[in-house]
Order: C-alpha cells, then sequence, then structure tokens
C-alpha cells in the first residue's frame, strides 16, 4: 500500500514539485478557461490541463482574446505565433535580454518566462498597446526622435521597459534610468541614445 505523502522519506512535506505545479497551473487555468470563467477552482475539485490545447481568455492590451493553446505554451508564443502580437521579440527564451518584454498588471516582465496559463485574469500590455504608427506613445516618439536603434530588435522592449520606468519616476535620473532598463540588451550597442531617449520622453532634453 502507498505510504501518506508525509511519511515519504524522500517527500518529507509530502507535497511533490509535480503536484505543486499542478495546483498552480490548475487555478489560473481553471479561473480563465472560455468555457466556465466564472468558476472557482478548488483543489477538490482540480481540472488537469492539457496535454491538448485548450481556449484561454487573456486580456491584452485592453481587449479580451481567445486563445487555443497547449498548457506548455508560453505568453510570448501565444502573442506571437497564436495573436499576431509579434511586437515582443523572441530572442534569448531565457529571461536574459528582456527582448520580449510586456507589461503584466503594470510590472515588466519576460513574456518567455510565463505561461499563457498563467497570463489568464491579469492585463497584458504589449509594445503594440502602447501608440500606434499614427499616434506615438512618448516613448515611442522620443526613441524615432532620438534614433535610439539601429537594427531595432530590442526596441520594443526598451520602449516597454522604459515605459514601466516613467511611470514609477517621471524624472528619473540617468542611474535610474540605467537601472530600469538594466534586464534589456542591445547587442547593437546604442545604449547612450536609449537613454537620451528615455529622458526625452521625461522631459528633461529638449
Ligand atoms: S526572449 Fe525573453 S528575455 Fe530574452
Ligand atoms: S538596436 Fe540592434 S539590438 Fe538594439
Amino acid at each position: 500500500m502507498a505510504k501518506p505523502p508525509s511519511q515519504d522519506p524522500r517527500n518529507p512535506d509530502g507535497f511533490s514539485r509535480r503536484a505543486f505545479l499542478k495546483t498552480m497551473g490548475v487555478g489560473a487555468a481553471a479561473a480563465g478557461l472560455v468555457h466556465g470563467a466564472s468558476e472557482v477552482a478548488h483543489p477538490s475539485q482540480a481540472i488537469i490541463l492539457g496535454p491538448d490545447a485548450v481556449p484561454l481568455a487573456l486580456k491584452i492590451n485592453g481587449a479580451l482574446h481567445t486563445v487555443t493553446v497547449e498548457p506548455r505554451v508560453t505568453l510570448l508564443r501565444a502573442l506571437r505565433n497564436h495573436l499576431g502580437l509579434t511586437g515582443a521579440k523572441e530572442v534569448c527564451e531565457r529571461g536574459a535580454c528582456g527582448g520580449c518584454t510586456v507589461l503584466f498588471d503594470g510590472e515588466p516582465i519576460c513574456s518567455c518566462l510565463m505561461l499563457a496559463v498563467d497570463a489568464v485574469g491579469h492585463e497584458i500590455t504589449t509594445v503594440e498597446g502602447l501608440g500606434t504608427p499614427e499616434r506615438l506613445s512618448p516613448v515611442q516618439a522620443a526613441f524615432v526622435e532620438c534614433d535610439a536603434f539601429q537594427c531595432g530588435f530590442c526596441t520594443p522592449g526598451f520602449v516597454v521597459a522604459s515605459t514601466a520606468l516613467l511611470k514609477k519616476h517621471p524624472n528619473p535620473s540617468l542611474e535610474e534610468i540605467k537601472a530600469g532598463v538594466a534586464g534589456n540588451v542591445c547587442r547593437c550597442g546604442t545604449y547612450s541614445r536609449i537613454f537620451e531617449a528615455v529622458q526625452k520622453a521625461a522631459g528633461q532634453r529638449g
């Protein structure tokens, strides 16, 4: 007979990593599954998701989108491959470059490190949601005016991270700007112009 979890010497806490991950995914997913969106999952009523695709309701740039993805799909892949929002870039896929930065309830995160299912019930803002080509956000406009890019591949991530920074610190010092975008990498080395653009967006430069 199997021992109760608490008596298992390999697992004295009685709670496996697998069980923990299942519980994490279940709570978020059950709350945002398109069918039964109002249900509140209780661990005893756990719904195991996958491996097949499941429909999720994601709030992105102020609008609700339904996306049908396997539970293993990252938020970045869901945005790019399933919703056509290709502003966030897939570069390192390990949280090391910031190319995939989006806002998660207003906070910058690496969307390559989050499962789409865990974004259910939260506000996601991508670079597409900050402004349009006809009506750029102040940060986007400052990047253009300061020529703050070369290849431009890192630019969406920097724009999103800078937008979050300026919301918290409307008048940041140069050191605060550097710290605010420290998670973003520009392989072309355009940092000085990026910092200048953030200062310009903050109204510190004419
Ligand atoms: S692609 Fe997400 S941090 Fe690099
Ligand atoms: S402009 Fe090329 S990586 Fe930043």
